[in-house]
């Protein structure tokens, strides 16, 4: 396809899901205007600042600025003057009060798009909504927009992983068209043609199945996560190994092993509150009892984080107070400065609310840590953060974390006791050298 023959893009909203699309599209050829209420991000993206950690997105930032064809504003006029296609990539966090998900900024970001939409273009929803939200807003962008009922909906879920963020954007491994006609599957086959054209395979559905694609397979995700931890609760009772289980269990390719890491569980933006949020909606529309389980996941992750503060404090002896323990991690995962519902972030600070002095240390999270948890200290590096400590903790499995030796790890520490929080590090290795090596489910 021609330049002159692709549609022209808006990305409402440029948090992480925006920003990255909206550079990628451009990347691939696509003029995109990047539209957000939130100035100073405007800013700093058009200087050319990415504004979080994403391995390979400042420099393709740079390439789409250069080329012209990414713009940014804070103007919904000029979106809706610009746009062929306009996706919706806003928050949708969870309510301070509930398990719901907060969809006021997809009401908003939508209602204030379509007052600007004077010609049939298509909408594309992207944020992970409860299903049945798409539904309402057709109906609000039918009576909002000036071409009203010409303007159409779909919904295009979006998988892309923190730290992987370009290339699943860029190769996805598989695109999903919620649509009502074959007018907005066409759109929407011309707004991905890249990717159509180098092999991504295309699921073609209706606008709520698309919704609910999407917290399903977090859901699954979150659901394989928790599995191997609670199999990890029964290893522990039983001083069985679950890491060689989970090796074991990997080999059977109907069961395959990603997401099938034992550890301190998952965080992070999205499948904590997805699965929350999935079993509110659920519990709404009379199903609740279909995927009550992902109550069940929820508590045995929370379980994770309570279970491994516990083996810090077996392994100093029972008491935390005034126990000096350096924390490497605290973002929700490596190659990530994203801190949202970090399980290293919250076991660092129950351990200091028990009493303990904790020394926090992560490649790319220490300001959004420090601003969060002002009450925890900083180091400057591993071993800058477990000079003089009594017990390490690797909370993210940063691969700078796996590459430490034990011996210069050893030079700086008070006491050579170690607690594997992701089973990252090498238990032989670490004895080897001396070190009281712990982690859960592990005998
Ligand atoms: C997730 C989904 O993978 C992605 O498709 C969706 O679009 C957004 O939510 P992300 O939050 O970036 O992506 O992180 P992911 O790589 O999925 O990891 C989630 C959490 O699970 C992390 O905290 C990670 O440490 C944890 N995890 C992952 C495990 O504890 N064990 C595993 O085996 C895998």
């Amino acid at each position: 396809m021609s330049t002159e023959t692709l549609p022209r893009l808006t990305v409402i909203g440029t948090g992480y899901l925006g920003a990255t699309h909206a550079i990628c599209m451009a990347v691939q050829g696509y003029e995109v205007l990047g539209v957000d209420v939130d100035q100073r991000k405007i800013e700093r993206l058009a200087a050319g600042e990415v504004p979080f950690f994403e391995p390979g997105l400042p420099e393709l930032l740079t390439k789409a600025l250069e080329s012209g064809r990414l713009r940014f504003t804070t103007s919904f006029a000029e979106a809706g003057e610009f746009g062929d296609v306009h996706f919706i990539c806003v928050g949708t966090p969870q309510m301070k009060d509930s398990h719901a998900a907060d969809v006021s900024y997809v009401y908003g970001a939508t209602g204030e798009l379509a007052r600007h939409l004077h010609r049939r273009v298509l909408v594309v929803g992207k944020s992970t909504v409860p299903v049945g939200t798409a539904a309402d807003l057709a109906d609000l962008i039918a009576s909002t927009a000036p071409a009203g009922s010409e303007i159409e909906l779909a919904w295009n879920p979006e998988f892309l992983r923190e730290g992987f963020a370009v290339d699943d954007t860029m190769n996805p491994d598989r695109l999903v068209f919620g649509v009502a006609s074959a007018w907005a599957e066409e759109q929407l086959r011309a707004a991905f043609a890249p990717m159509i054209a180098q092999g991504s395979p295309v699921v073609v559905t209706d606008r709520k199945t698309a919704e609910l694609v999407k917290v399903a397979a977090n859901s699954f995700l979150a659901t394989k996560i928790s599995y191997i931890n609670a199999m990890a609760e029964v290893c522990e009772a039983t001083g069985a190994d679950v890491h060689d289980l989970a090796d074991a269990l990997a080999y059977d390719s109907r069961i395959g092993g990603k997401f099938l890491k034992p550890g301190l569980g998952f965080g992070g933006g999205c499948l904590p509150k997805d699965i929350r949020a999935f079993a509110h909606r659920a519990g709404e529309l009379g199903v609740g009892q279909a995927v009550a389980f992902l109550r069940e996941v929820d508590a045995i992750n929370q379980r994770r984080r309570a279970r491994t503060v516990d083996l810090v404090r077996d392994l100093v002896g029972g008491d935390l107070n005034g126990v000096r323990i350096a924390a490497l991690g605290a973002a929700f995962k490596p190659n990530s400065d994203d801190i949202r519902d970090a399980p290293a972030l919250d076991v660092a600070s129950t351990l200091q609310r028990a009493g303990a002095r904790v020394r926090v240390f992560d490649p790319a999270a220490l300001d959004n840590a420090r601003r969060v948890h002002p009450e925890l200290e900083y180091g400057e590096s591993a071993l800058d953060a477990a000079y003089e400590a009594d017990v390490v903790v690797l909370l993210t499995e940063w691969s700078e974390f796996r590459e430490i030796a034990p011996e210069a790890m050893a030079s700086v520490v008070a006491h050579r006791r170690i607690v594997d929080g992701r089973h990252a590090l090498d238990p032989e290795i670490w004895r080897g050298a001396g070190w009281e090596y712990r982690a859960l489910g592990r005998p």
